[in-house]
């Protein structure tokens, strides 16, 4: 797949304070890329760069190859879409989706034509003559999709559009984004600070931290190989070990010698070593059979199943998936086991 957009070393100062390090990613032709990470970590700074809205401090980026850091933002073929919807309030749905076509002097018919597709596109298309006052806010923000999508840009960043959206409006506007991505063929790039809706939605995952990326992978290989603590804590739910490695190749965590032999990741040398094990993938056992044991101190029904929480001898709380056939409960000594290929060791850690 072609690279449709590339940051070379593109970074953001504010004075003294840095709002992006020196960054480097590519994006590729038609992708879905989510920046996931947490307030503050530079996404929408990352985001305005690429748009054009903000000049970096320093760095490229290129966009079909070709040097477009100080292009103009409506040079760039690029449409946006915020949290607030920020449509005309005087304006019909239709002339608000039409605005940007009628600005490039588009022929009327053809004006038309692109606002009906664009409305269809969003499913709104009985809606063209309502105000902006008289949608709710999902219709709202629909529209906004629409009044992008209506100028066919080949690149289009949407920042936490679903953000002012009740939970169950927004899973139903994630599907409908993904399908529109599918119609559309464009590259998105999509910011969000909730993981669930950048591993819906993504084919990869930019995951940012402390104004840096953290780790670019697809979900799967985020959640099944993360890079570091941040990306394994920061993606779903995880137990991460930390202990010893023993010269006889086991990890001694929690007072038991844990084998190495058959896990995922880079297996680690002599020396602290951390890994992870994610609750689904762990089972409760009889004590004495179990890698680890404890004394359950909490079980959640998550109505499928149930999250155990043990307390292990260390004061560390493993969190275990388990069925609700098993009746666990508050106070059992239980073990806890796992398949070797079910644990992943993180990467030996380089501390900045
Ligand atoms: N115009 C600005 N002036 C000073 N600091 C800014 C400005 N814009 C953003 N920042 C800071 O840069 C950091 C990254 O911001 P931002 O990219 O908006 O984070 P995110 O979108 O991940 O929440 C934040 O600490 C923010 O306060
Ligand atoms: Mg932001």
């Amino acid at each position: 797949m072609s690279v449709k957009l590339e940051t070379r070393g593109l970074s953001k100062a504010y004075g003294a304070f840095v709002a992006l390090q020196p960054t480097n990613i590519q994006v590729r032709e038609g992708e879905f890329l989510t920046l996931l990470g947490p307030s503050g970590s530079g996404k929408t700074t990352l985001l305005q760069m690429i748009s054009g809205l903000v000049p970096p401090s320093s760095g490229q980026l290129l966009i079909d190859g070709a040097d477009a850091t100080h292009a103009s933002p409506g040079d760039r073929g690029m449409g946006l879409v915020f949290q607030s919807y920020a449509l005309f309030p005087h304006m019909s749905v239709r002339d608000n989706v039409a605005y940007g076509l009628r600005m490039r002097k588009l022929p009327k018919a053809e004006v038309n034509r692109a606002v009906e597709d664009a409305l269809g596109m969003v499913r709104m298309q009985d809606f063209a003559h309502r105000y902006p006052n008289e949608l709710s806010g999902g219709q709202q923000q629909r529209i906004a999709l629409a009044r992008c999508f209506a100028y066919r840009p080949s690149v289009i960043l949407l920042d936490e559009p679903l953000g002012a959206l009740d939970k169950n409006l927004r899973e139903h506007m994630q599907l409908e984004i993904r399908r529109m991505h599918k119609e559309l063929g464009a590259t998105f790039i999509y910011v969000t600070h909730d993981q669930e809706e950048a591993l819906t939605l993504s084919d990869r995952i930019c995951l940012m931290n402390r104004a840096r990326v953290e780790q670019l992978a697809t979900p799967l290989e985020l959640y099944d190989q993360p890079a570091s603590r941040f990306a394994a804590e920061f993606i779903g739910h995880s137990n991460l070990l930390c202990g010893r490695v023993s010269e006889y190749g086991t990890l001694q965590v929690e007072g038991r010698n844990v084998a190495l032999a058959g896990c995922g990741g880079s297996l680690p040398g002599p020396g602290e070593a951390t890994l992870l094990v994610r609750p689904e993938a762990a089972q409760l056992t009889a004590p004495a059979q179990g890698v680890l044991a404890g004394r359950i101190e909490e079980c959640v029904f998550l109505g499928s199943d149930i999250r155990v929480l043990v307390r292990l001898p260390s004061g560390a709380v493993f969190s275990v998936r388990c069925a609700r056939h098993l009746h666990p409960s508050v106070g059992d000594e239980v073990g806890i086991s796992w398949q070797p290929q079910h644990a992943t060791f993180l990467p030996a850690q380089v501390k900045p």
